[in-house]
């Protein structure tokens, strides 16, 4: 990776596959001036879902949470810039998605939806070290950059 540079690990969610969505966020990410480094479609299983919200056992979301992450096809992507980590989380707005700023992601295609656990449209990481977790389990076979 260049000097300078930070990667962060983006999900589009089922709800924004189902909806067509993938190219409306991935050309956001582009627009802002981040590089795409590689791209994953695939339906998460539940132990990749565990891993990944490993955080959030016992809300009172998280049951809810897997079975809406694993109900469909993810885009799982990896993004590159200069403080990519923290400007992806503004591009995807607040988590939601009825009081997300419109403007962005979130604000602009999320709404509250049955169910409890709030379908956003994206996840992207909260930090270097979450990102680089994240990264490790959505993609094991990255080359080493
Ligand atoms: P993410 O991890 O997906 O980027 O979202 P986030 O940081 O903005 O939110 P987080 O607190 O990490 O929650 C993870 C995901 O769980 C669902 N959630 N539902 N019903 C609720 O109050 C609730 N709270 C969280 C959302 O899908 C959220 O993105
Ligand atoms: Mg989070």
């Amino acid at each position: 990776m260049t000097a300078g540079q930070e990667r962060t690990l983006i999900l589009v969610k089922p709800d924004a596959v189902r909806r067509n969505l993938c190219g409306e966020v991935l050309r956001r990410v582009e627009r802002k001036g981040y590089r795409l480094i590689a791209v994953n479609l695939f339906t998460p299983g539940r132990e990749l879902l565990e891993r990944h919200y490993s955080e959030h056992v016992g809300q009172f979301f998280y049951e809810p949470l897997l079975e809406f992450m694993g109900s469909g096809p993810v885009l799982a992507v990896i993004a590159e810039g200069e403080r990519v980590v923290e400007g992806f989380r503004s591009l995807a707005g607040t988590t939601d998605p009825t009081t997300a700023a419109p403007g962005t992601i979130r604000g602009d295609y999320g709404r509250d939806w049955e169910g409890v656990a709030k379908q956003n449209i994206v996840h992207g990481s909260d930090s270097p070290e979450a990102a680089a977790r994240e990264i490790a389990l959505w993609f094991p076979n990255l080359p080493s950059a």
